[in-house]
């Protein structure tokens, strides 16, 4: 049997398989299958109420899942998918309070990845995933980071090589009267306002859905991570020489001239290679053994909103020996 078989019977049986997805791998279990759904949260260490995002083989599942379905997201839906946008809908009945977290709108995508988009056609209905990481921790790119994050808690990962896009979806709110964005990521404002005709609100509204990925500390690494300006780099390393420390440098700069001192990552000057780089980078930096790390701050502008937002969360957990 192959890894594809494999995936789906132990789908079909309320296992836990691992898959590939254009922005990072996803923990997926049968979206409408409450054990399966139970050992996710298990397997991530992650709190009950918080709500997981179905993954569809195709929009005509859509009504399965949500109700009340506005017409603006059946736009949406046709100019971004499969593609890294999740839509917040008001949910069905019937549809499994873990996967809601109790609440009454439901996250619904469909991946732009091959093999995600041939498991789920596949499997034929709904597969709920979270990003593959343990609660709190950065998410994986590649099926590597899966393994080491979660080892024989998941029962297969399919590996579909590193992960284009990187950071996760940008999750849309379309579940109250103005479209709100819950959490930025490729598909940018403006390419969300081109469709909808309006500019989308950013952030969570104060009596609106939890969000786990707007949790002030997430995406974290467990070395002190800190954003610096270029001189603020150039001090970092001086004074990291100086004091005989261990420094790790993500960076667009190329590295000095050989210090065995510094572990460094150069990581391309555009948003989309950034993004693509980023938690694999931090990964691997985390795990140098350094006393911290410093991240050259990207430029404020809209392309690198996600980017930004990725950063700032993970200087906030970072530190933490969970
Ligand atoms: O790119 C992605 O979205 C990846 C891949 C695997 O698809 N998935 C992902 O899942 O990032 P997760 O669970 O790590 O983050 C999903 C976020 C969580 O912050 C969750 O709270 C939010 O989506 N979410 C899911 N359903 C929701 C809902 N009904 N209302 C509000 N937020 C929701
Ligand atoms: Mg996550």
């Amino acid at each position: 049997m192959d890894d594809l078989a494999r995936a789906v019977r132990l789908l079909r049986e309320g296992n836990l398989v691992a898959f590939p997805t254009e922005t990072v791998y996803g923990l997926g279990a049968d979206a409408a299958n409450p054990e399966a759904l139970a050992k996710i949260f298990a397997a991530k260490g992650r709190p009950a109420d918080h709500p997981l995002i179905v993954h569809l083989p195709d929009a005509g599942h859509l009504d399965r899942w949500a109700r009340d379905v506005p017409e603006a997201a059946r736009r949406l839906a046709a100019a971004f998918w499969p593609g890294p946008l999740t839509l917040i809908l008001r949910k069905a009945p019937g549809v499994p309070e873990l996967v809601t977290g109790g609440q009454d709108t439901v996250g619904v995508r469909i991946p732009g990845h091959p093999l995600a988009l041939q498991l789920l056609r596949a499997f034929g209905a709904g597969i709920a995933a979270p990003s593959a990481n343990r609660f709190g921790r950065i998410s994986p790119t590649t099926a590597q980071h899966v393994r080491d994050e979660l080892g024989d808690r998941v029962a297969l990962v399919l590996d579909g090589g590193a992960c284009q896009v990187g950071i996760e979806s940008t999750i849309l709110d379309l579940s109250a009267t103005a479209p709100r964005i819950l959490r930025p990521g490729r598909v940018s404002p403006s390419a969300l306002a081109s469709v909808l005709g309006a500019w989308p609100v950013t952030g969570a509204a104060a009596d609106g859905p939890r969000v786990s990925g707007s949790l002030e500390a997430h995406y974290a690494p467990t070395t002190p991570l800190e954003l610096v300006t270029a001189d603020g780099l150039i001090f970092a390393v001086r004074e990291a020489l100086a004091r005989d420390e261990r420094l790790g440098v993500l960076s667009c700069l190329a590295r000095p001239l050989g210090d065995e001192r510094l572990s460094w990552r150069q990581v391309p000057t555009e948003p989309d290679g950034f993004a693509r780089e980023l938690y694999a980078a931090l990964r691997e930096l985390d795990l140098a053994g350094c006393s911290r790390i410093v991240v050259q701050a990207p430029p404020a502008s809209e392309a690198w909103a996600a980017i930004n937002d990725r950063l700032r969360r993970a200087v906030a957990g970072s530190g933490e020996k969970k």
